[in-house]
């Protein structure tokens, strides 16, 4: 008998990767994938759980999707990801209809602890050093992007973050693995590669003798891609021949994501981010000198115990003179199970509440300024489609990876297509001829 499989998506792109394997997986098994849960017999969540927030909203969602099960008892209820990875046992107590609770490196075998799970309650959260699955073909949504998971879990131990201990140990897939994955996404029609990786530019095939620079001018190669970014790279891995290699692979658009956290030394120390704001900032120098108008994104963490008013206007300082394009700004949460979440905090939650917002304001103009510049010139767009709002204004996203809206005239997803901008607010550019009311309000974190 036909599986009907629903699968939902929470958190970074790694776990939209990560589901399309799940998806690769089970459909190989047999089972084929629906739209809804009302018309699956198995429903998988995969989960993030890197603040707090994130994890209050899946246990209020799986609360929801419980009353499948009451309806249809024969209905699994699986939990995937880092919250499945993070809370183990503990989630099926506090959530007892939960059949199946999965973690990052238990995918492989995700078609017989489906079957296990029908019979009793099963648990798979063992971590791996080695598992990549470089081998499992992910089925990947239509579309112009693949992602493609090169490295998994991390050894940096930024001391707010969880990921080390729920992603597992660093490990790379192997060069020619992800090699294979780019020539297949190519000839499935997909127009980008986004390498993915928690530090992603520590990628390295020892035997291959292949790093992320090496990888980066061999994805540049390959015919029908015409784009290739990768995210999140760690600045204390960044490395001049990743540096040219950007500069010169003309696939690899002038845009590069750099979290930098906090603009404190201080602060930076106690997070174990093993860089001080002057090594940063060289760094930046260095990519803008070899990459003239890169555009730059970051992560910014408020609140982070200890940070006092001090560090506070160091890190508002440094996104100044950083100038960046965008920022994705966060309040400090406790993870147990990180180290600081031992440490008692120090920021209050109005107070949290006073930075982030000030942080937003003042990234919201920066990013219109920034946007401003493109008016009145034109941007090369990868055409992903069209808007939520009109079939007659499509989408895509510029070189240096803003949203672009413009009138469809006949483009196809997956053109190039070159479009003059004339006019721009904080979070998109638009082309001639968009109604500016197109793009109001469209992310409220990334500003
Ligand atoms: N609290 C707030 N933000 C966090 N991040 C990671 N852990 C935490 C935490 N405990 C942010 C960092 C990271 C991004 C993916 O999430 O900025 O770069
Ligand atoms: Fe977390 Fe730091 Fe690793 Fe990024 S580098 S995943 S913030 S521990």
């Amino acid at each position: 008998m036909e599986r009907r499989l629903y699968v939902e998506t929470y958190g970074c792109q790694m776990n939209v990767a990560d589901s399309e394997l799940m998806l690769g997986q089970l459909g190989r098994a047999g089972y084929r994938r629906v739209e809804k849960p009302e018309d699956a017999d198995v429903i998988l969540v995969n989960t993030c759980a890197i603040r707090e927030h994130a994890e209050q909203r899946i246990y209020g969602r799986l609360g929801e999707l419980t009353r499948h099960k009451v309806r249809r008892p024969g209905v699994i209820l699986g939990v995937a990801g880092c919250m499945a990875q993070h809370l183990r046992n503990r989630l099926i107590e506090r959530v007892p209809q939960v059949d199946l609770v999965v973690g990052p490196d238990g995918y492989r075998r995700l078609p017989e602890l489906i079957d296990e799970a029908r019979d009793e309650p099963t648990l798979s959260v063992r971590l791996s050093r080695v598992e990549t699955y470089g081998d499992l073909a992910p089925a990947r949504a239509d579309g112009v992007r693949a992602w493609v998971s090169i490295m998994r879990g991390c050894d940096k131990f930024c001391a707010f973050c969880i990921v080390p201990y729920v992603g597992g140990r660093e490990r790379s897939l192997p060069a020619d693995e992800v090699m294979r994955q780019v020539e297949h996404a190519a000839a499935e029609g997909f127009r980008e590669i986004v390498f993915l990786g928690q530090t992603v530019n520590a990628y390295r095939d020892p035997e291959a003798g292949v790093d992320f620079a090496e990888l980066l001018r061999r994805a540049n190669r390959v015919e029908g891609i015409a784009r290739i970014r990768f995210t999140s790279p760690h600045p204390s891995d960044m490395t001049e021949g990743v540096i040219r290699a950007m500069a010169e692979c003309e696939k690899v658009p002038p845009h590069l994501h750099l979290p930098l956290q906090s603009g404190s030394d201080a602060v930076l120390s106690s997070m174990r981010r093993i860089y001080t704001m002057s090594e940063y900032e060289a760094l930046v120098a260095r990519f803008r000198s070899a990459i003239p108008g890169i555009a730059l994104s970051t992560d910014i963490i408020v609140g982070f115990p200890g940070e006092t008013e001090k560090d506070f206007e160091a890190t508002r300082r440094a996104m100044e003179r950083l100038d960046y394009e965008s920022a994705f700004i966060f309040k400090y949460s406790p993870r147990p199970g990180a180290r600081s979440a031992e440490w008692p905090e120090t920021v209050s939650e109005e107070e949290k509440t006073r930075r982030i917002t000030l942080l937003i304001e003042e990234q919201k103009a920066r990013s219109l300024r920034k946007n401003e510049t493109d008016v009145d010139r034109t941007v090369e767009v990868l055409v992903e489609g069209p808007t939520k709002r009109s079939q007659d204004e499509w989408f895509g996203k510029s070189a240096h990876f803003k949203t672009t809206i413009f009138p469809h005239r006949g483009e196809r997803i997956g053109d190039l297509l070159r479009v003059s901008v004339a006019a721009a607010t904080p979070h998109a550019i638009l082309g001639e001829g968009v109604r500016a009311a197109s793009c109001a309000g469209t992310e409220d974190v990334l500003v």
